[in-house]
């Protein structure tokens, strides 16, 4: 009875060495250069480097972050509303989705949410970052490379004064980019309940040890909800609203 099921554990143990480190010689898959060590799209060219090549020269985020960006944003397309960006500093994110939302759901606006002059004040008791952080950018240089000027509407100034007047919005997806306590837990409040269902939240810096704040208010934003933040392996949190 021992002797089975040690030899049942050693069987599962070896399917799991398998999953990770395939027996030599390679089998002959597709993409095969972009297992390293696990299939990383993002590593490859194609339609994603089209548009991550947009946002890379103005954006702190990753090619992996951009990923999954990317990806949402081809779902959204099916969902009600508007796209949101909170947190545009140079305009690099918002590049690549205004240029994507721009073939393939025109109809859709992307909303940019930003002082475009830097961090306002953060709590040192939650926040790493500090006032005036990011202020090397302006509104002007934004508009001038995201471009797609008929679908993009920026809004400058203090999240979430610059909420004000869009009380009847339906958000189909929110980029959350914002990096500290107060400005996360302003954006929910104002976004989730706007928010479709079948729509996303992602969160870009909640698993980043220099945005501490960013765990905190998502974390408890959603402690008592039914919806549960997915932590990401690139540092990010993505939120479906599967429910009202
Ligand atoms: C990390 S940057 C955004 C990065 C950008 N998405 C990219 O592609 O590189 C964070 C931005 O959030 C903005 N921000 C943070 N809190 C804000 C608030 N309450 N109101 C307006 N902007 C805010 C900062 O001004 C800064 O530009």
């Amino acid at each position: 009875m021992i002797k089975k099921v040690i030899r049942a554990l050693a069987r599962s143990c070896q399917c799991e060495i398998t999953r990770i480190k395939p027996p030599a010689p390679l089998p002959d898959i597709p993409d095969a250069g972009l297992y390293q060590p696990l299939y990383s799209p993002w590593l490859g060219g194609g339609e994603f480097k089209t548009y991550y090549d947009l946002a890379s020269p103005k954006s702190l985020v990753s090619p992996d972050r951009c990923y999954v960006l990317y990806t949402l944003i081809r779902q959204a397309v099916s969902v009600p509303g508007d796209v949101w960006e909170c947190g545009v500093y140079k305009g690099g994110t918002a590049a690549m989705m205004a240029a994507m939302l721009s073939r393939f759901a025109p109809d859709k606006r992307l909303y940019l949410f930003d002082t475009f002059a830097g961090m306002p004040q953060t709590d040192p008791t939650k926040d790493w970052h500090q006032q005036g952080d990011f202020s090397d950018t302006s509104l002007e240089s934004v508009r001038q490379y995201v471009g797609h000027e008929k679908i993009c509407i920026a809004r400058k100034g203090f999240i979430p004064d610059t909420f004000k007047g869009l009380e009847q919005a339906t958000i189909a997806l929110a980029h959350i980019d914002v990096d500290i306590y107060k400005s996360i837990l302003d954006c929910l409040a104002f976004i989730w309940p706007r928010l479709s269902v079948g729509g996303f939240i992602i969160f870009d810096d909640y698993g980043f040890p220099s945005c501490p704040g960013a765990r905190a208010a998502v974390d408890e934003f959603f402690k008592n909800q039914i919806c549960v933040p997915l932590c990401l392996p690139t540092g990010q949190a993505l939120v479906f609203k599967h429910a009202q």
